[in-house]
This record gives C-alpha cells, sequence and structure tokens, in this order.
C-alpha cells in the first residue's frame, strides 16, 4: 500500500523527459540568480557606480573593465575623489574607497572585518590552486615579516653569491660582442635562483626543472583562477576539484620538495623552508602542505620581483642619462662596505629609481588592499559597504594625483633621492603609505618587500657594474584589465664590461 501511495504522490517519469527537466532546472538557476543579482544590485545603490549599473548593462561594463580598467578606476577616482565608487566585474562589484583616510581605515581594519585572507582566497581560486589552507593558516606570513626580514644581512651573502652564479650561466662572460637577451626570461631565472637559495638552497634553486617550475606554477594559478571566475558559482566547487586533481604542478613541487623537507626536518638551518618546518602545526607539517607553502612562496614572489626588476632596467635603458650616477653611486657604496646589505641600504639614487618606476606604473596593478568585506561595514566618511563586497584602493590614480605628486605623471628617478634624509627614509622603496601603495598598506602590507626590494637592487647593482646594455626597439607594456604586465617580449643587447 505503501509503494502504491509513493508511487501516485511522485510523477514518474522516462528517460525522454530528461530535455524538458534539464531546461527547468536551467530556468531555475536563472531565476534564482537573477533575483540574487537584483537583491545585490539594492545593497549598493548608495555608492556612485561608473557606468551603467543594470543586471544586463553591467557586464557589458565588467566586459569593458577587461579592456580598459585602468582608465575606468582614473575616471571614477576624477570624478568621484574623496568619496567612493564602484565597478562591476562578472562576478560582482569592487567598491573603490580614494581617501587617504578610508585607504588608512582599509588598511587598519582586522581580518575579522575586512579580510584580506578571503579576498585572495576568492582572486585566486586558492581551495584548487594555491591550496585551501595557504590564507587561513598564513604562519609563513609571520616568518616572512620576523625571522626572515631580520636575517637579511646574514642572509645577503648567499643570495649575492647565486646572483653571481646565475649571471655567469645566463648572460655572455665575453667583452667583445653583444648579444640580444629577453630581459624577462632572463629576469625569472636570476629571481628564481636567488629567491629559492633563501628559500629551500643548493642544488635545488639551481635545478633546471624546480626553476621551470617556480615560474610556470604563477602562470597556471592566473589561468585557473580566470577560468574558475567563467563558471557558474553551482558549478565552480566540482570543475575546480577537476582541474586542481588534474594539474602535474603540486606532483612535480612535491617530487623536488619531498625529499628536501625530510632532510630538512633533520637540520636546522636558516632557510625558508627550515623555518616553516619549525613553525607548521600538526597536518601542516606534512610534506604535501609544506611543497603547496613553498609553491606558494614562489607564487607571491618570483614573477613580482621578476617583473619589477624587468620594467626598471627596460626603464633605465631608455633613460640612459640615469646609468653613470646610479654606477658611481654603487661603486662608491661597494669600495666602502664591499658587496653586503649596508652597501645596498646606501643606494639612495638606485632606491628614488626603483620607487618611482613602481609609482607610475603601479608595479603590478592599478589596485591594491583587496578586502572582503565579512558584514556590513560602515567607514568613518559614512560609506557604507555591504557584506560579502570587495573593498579596494585605487592605487593607480592614488601614485598620479598631482595634488599628492608634483608633476606627477612626469618620470624624475631622484624624486625620492633628493629629499631631506629624514623624509626621504620615509619614502624608500619599503615604505608604504596612503600615497605609496605598491605593497599594499597597513596590517597586510607585503611581508615580502624587504626581501624583494634587497633582491632587485643587488641584482641591479650587479649588472650595472658588471654589463653595458642597450635598447634596439622600445618595449611594449600592457594592460589586461587591471593588471600591468611588462613587455614579455622586449629584448635587450648585453656586454660584459671590461674590468
Ligand atoms: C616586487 C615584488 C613584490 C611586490 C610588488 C609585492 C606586492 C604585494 C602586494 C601588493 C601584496 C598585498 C598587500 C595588501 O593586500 O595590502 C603582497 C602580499 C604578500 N606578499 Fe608580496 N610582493 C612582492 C614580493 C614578495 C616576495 C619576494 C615575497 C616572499 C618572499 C612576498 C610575499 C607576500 C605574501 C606572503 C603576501 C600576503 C600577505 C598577507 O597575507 O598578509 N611578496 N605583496
Amino acid at each position: 500500500m505503501a509503494a502504491r501511495l509513493y508511487e501516485h504522490a511522485w510523477p514518474s517519469f522516462s528517460i525522454n523527459d530528461g530535455p524538458s527537466y534539464i531546461i527547468m532546472i536551467i530556468i531555475g538557476f536563472v531565476a534564482i540568480a537573477y533575483y540574487r543579482a537584483l537583491q545585490r544590485r539594492k545593497e549598493f545603490e548608495t555608492i556612485p557606480a561608473i557606468g551603467k549599473t543594470g543586471i544586463l548593462s553591467s557586464y557589458i561594463e565588467a566586459i569593458r573593465l577587461m579592456k580598459g580598467g585602468r582608465d575606468m578606476l582614473q575616471e571614477g577616482y576624477d570624478k568621484f575623489y574623496p568619496g567612493p565608487f564602484r565597478v562591476p566585474t562578472l562576478t560582482g562589484w569592487i567598491v573603490f574607497v580614494t581617501s587617504p583616510q578610508t585607504i588608512e581605515e582599509l588598511g587598519k581594519a582586522s581580518e575579522d572585518l575586512l579580510c584580506q585572507g578571503e579576498a585572495s582566497r576568492d582572486a585566486l581560486a586558492a581551495d584548487y590552486t594555491l591550496g585551501p589552507t595557504i590564507f587561513t593558516n598564513k604562519y609563513h606570513v609571520s616568518i616572512l615579516r620576523g625571522k626572515l626580514t631580520r636575517s637579511l644581512g646574514g642572509l645577503f651573502s648567499i643570495m649575492h653569491e647565486e646572483i653571481v652564479e646565475a649571471f655567469n650561466d645566463e648572460l655572455p662572460q665575453d667583452n667583445d660582442a653583444w648579444r640580444s637577451f629577453c630581459v624577462i626570461k632572463k629576469a625569472m631565472i636570476i629571481v628564481s635562483r636567488a629567491s629559492n637559495r633563501v628559500f629551500v638552497g643548493v642544488p635545488l634553486c639551481r635545478n633546471p626543472e624546480y626553476i621551470k617550475l617556480s615560474i610556470q606554477h604563477t602562470i597556471y594559478v592566473a589561468i585557473v583562477a580566470r577560468l574558475l571566475e567563467l563558471v557558474p558559482w553551482p558549478l565552480k566547487g566540482a570543475v575546480g576539484r577537476i582541474i586542481s586533481m588534474s594539474t602535474s604542478s603540486f606532483a612535480l613541487g612535491r617530487k623536488h620538495i619531498g625529499p628536501l623537507v625530510d632532510q630538512r626536518m633533520k637540520e636546522t638551518q636558516i632557510q625558508l623552508l627550515s623555518l616553516c618546518i619549525d613553525a607548521a602545526k600538526g597536518e601542516e607539517r606534512s610534506v604535501d602542505s609544506l611543497t603547496r607553502r613553498i609553491l606558494a612562496l614562489n607564487f607571491a614572489s618570483i614573477h613580482t620581483t621578476a617583473m619589477v626588476f624587468s620594467h626598471a632596467l627596460l626603464e633605465l635603458a631608455s633613460r640612459t642619462e640615469y646609468i653613470e650616477p646610479l654606477r658611481n653611486e654603487i661603486e662608491t657604496a661597494i669600495s666602502k662596505h664591499g658587496w653586503t646589505k649596508e652597501a645596498i641600504n646606501d643606494m639612495k639614487k638606485l632606491d628614488s629609481f626603483l620607487r618611482e618606476d613602481q609609482r607610475l606604473t603601479g608595479a603590478v596593478a592599478a589596485v591594491g588592499m583587496n578586502r572582503k568585506a565579512t558584514r556590513t561595514i560602515v567607514f568613518n566618511d559614512g560609506t557604507r559597504v555591504p557584506k560579502g563586497a570587495l573593498i579596494c584602493a585605487p592605487l593607480l590614480a592614488r601614485h598620479l594625483d598631482s595634488n599628492v605628486y608634483p608633476a606627477a605623471k612626469e618620470f624624475n628617478g631622484y624624486r625620492f633621492s633628493d629629499l631631506p634624509e629624514e623624509e626621504r627614509c620615509r619614502h624608500q622603496c619599503v615604505s608604504t603609505s596612503v600615497d605609496f601603495l605598491t605593497f599594499g598598506h597597513g596590517r597586510h602590507a607585503c611581508p615580502g618587500r624587504f626581501f624583494a626590494i634587497m633582491e632587485i637592487k643587488t641584482i641591479m647593482a650587479y649588472l650595472l657594474l658588471n654589463y653595458d646594455f642597450k635598447m634596439q626597439k622600445p618595449p611594449n607594456h600592457v594592460w589586461y584589465g587591471l593588471i600591468f604586465l611588462t613587455d614579455r617580449k622586449a629584448e635587450l643587447l648585453f656586454r660584459k664590461r671590461s674590468q
């Protein structure tokens, strides 16, 4: 009897009804998505938008953002400063706060209000790319900020040694011929070797397969994260899991890093891997988790550092009047201190040149300090941002504000070195502020910036003292939405200098 009731209560259907059920399911999803979009639109109503705000028309604006994102942010900054504004993306709205006070608040806000980890986790689809605990258990950040940064003076000599070795392997050693090289390609290898000398040590930092992995892992993460953005939210988890299982990146990482973890467990050394082993607890101390952590650190450091260095080098090659003054400064510092961190600290013109270069490009993006609101947030100026929204600072527009920097659009390589000493110290490459956001600002400012700037200055100083270089063709840098990419094909001619 019960069985019969059951049969009557539920309509029976055959395989032929399949398509109509699928259509009903799709209509259901579209209706839910439309309702969610309507709700969302209401929540953002108090913040002015760039472009159209309709549910469909905002998608057109989102596509515009992917092409001309930098200009859209400049438009928003010019129109709404000091107030906030918003721009649409394919997955929602980004709110930009523009005034120094609100940017400062963004930087100071606690993680349980404006969450950096959640914003990065979403942007990088971290659960399927870098690993699910990278942004929930950030013990590596404390290591970078504390022990690693404090040990930079001692680590300088091994980093310098690796840079010299890498130059010997990658650039010509004869001084009678000019030879052309792709700047980014060489920079990636040199940066990967120098960084990994400190992360995992010799011989792994010189292993060609590992170097390739350390560079390509970033590209893999970026591609998967962008692809997953296009996948509708109900399917994201399943697609993400399939992609993350099919990657060889992690398996290759485990092959190289795994044996080292076992070996380092038995040693004590100031190497990033050893520091991670010491700090990791429970499951995080497994070979798999430590492999993910080291790959994630490579993700955070190699492309960023190599791009910033390459852009500065290409800029220097097109502004040749800076070459001799920088060389003189480097020679003076090295003859006074030898190849040490003190000498690098003394290279004030070089520091200023690099900072000015980063100011004008934003280094890697037109946007910075990405945070996700974990609940409705009200800033001190009354800006109200709904729960779940992404909130950022318009990094490049701020860097190009002529009320902040006189002749802001012009390149002045000595802009910061010409300042009175006390002020200069507050305007070094590593110093963040609401007016200089290349490394973010506030509680989440890049913890690797002291490492990165020491590395970039050392590579640049070594190059300037040991090589001549010249440009044949101006580079063609590109903006991809809000991301800045140094010309990947740009070449320079190099020749070893006679000593
Ligand atoms: C020139 C090179 C670099 C640039 C331009 C750069 C830039 C940034 C930026 C903009 C952020 C986000 C800050 C924020 O949200 O407020 C960041 C975070 C981070 N960076 Fe860097 N970075 C560089 C090099 C490095 C290096 C070499 C390392 C590691 C040795 C590193 C490790 C990290 C980590 C772990 C975070 C996340 C911090 C957190 O979760 O609180 N970065 N970086």
